[in-house]
């Protein structure tokens, strides 16, 4: 049984990350898309927030479940007896920091392998941070998210729009 993890913070999850999920599911036997619960991080959503909305964006895959986890991402792998963790790069500027987090882990725990998507081009300019500024002064944000979490970002910022 393949398990692989796919951590990040969806805060919120954006078709990026849907496309990722979509490709990885494909590859592994078990996907767990994993929020991170990082209390000293100021998110617009909730854990609790994020996890249901990804379980709700990803209800048509059978293979894949969503989850939230504290503390190190390799413990948390371990305790799932996950052997991948899926991270999606986007641009030469993305490789750095994901090089050394993936070698970091890998010297932790070297039976975990981290494995990277590139991002599909139309999606390689996107990110939660780029969702939420345009969002918070009432932009459009129907090719960046599902149609479902729309008016749930908006409320947030107490913007009724249609
Ligand atoms: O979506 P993000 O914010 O880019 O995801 C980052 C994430 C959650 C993958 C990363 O911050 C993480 O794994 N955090 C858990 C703590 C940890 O294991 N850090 C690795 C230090 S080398």
């Amino acid at each position: 049984m393949r398990t692989a993890i796919y951590p990040g913070s969806f805060d919120p999850a954006t078709f990026g990350h849907l496309d990722i999920i979509r490709r990885s599911s494909k590859l592994f036997d078990h996907l767990i898309v994993a929020v991170l619960n990082n209390s000293a991080k100021k998110s617009l959503f909730s854990v609790e927030e994020r996890v249901s909305m990804l379980k709700m964006l990803t209800a048509d895959y059978s293979n894949v479940s969503v989850d939230s986890f504290e503390g190190l991402l390799v413990d948390y792998a371990r305790r799932m007896e996950a052997g991948f963790l899926v991270r999606g790069l986007r641009a030469v500027s993305d490789f750095e920091y994901e090089l050394q987090i993936a070698q970091t882990n890998h010297v932790e725990c070297p039976g975990i392998d981290t494995i990277f998507l590139t991002t599909s081009l139309n999606y390689s300019y996107l990110s939660s941070t780029i969702v939420r500024e345009f969002a918070s002064y009432g932009g459009d944000i129907r090719q960046f998210v599902p149609a479902e979490i729309i008016p749930l970002i908006y409320g947030k910022y107490n913007i009724d729009k249609e």
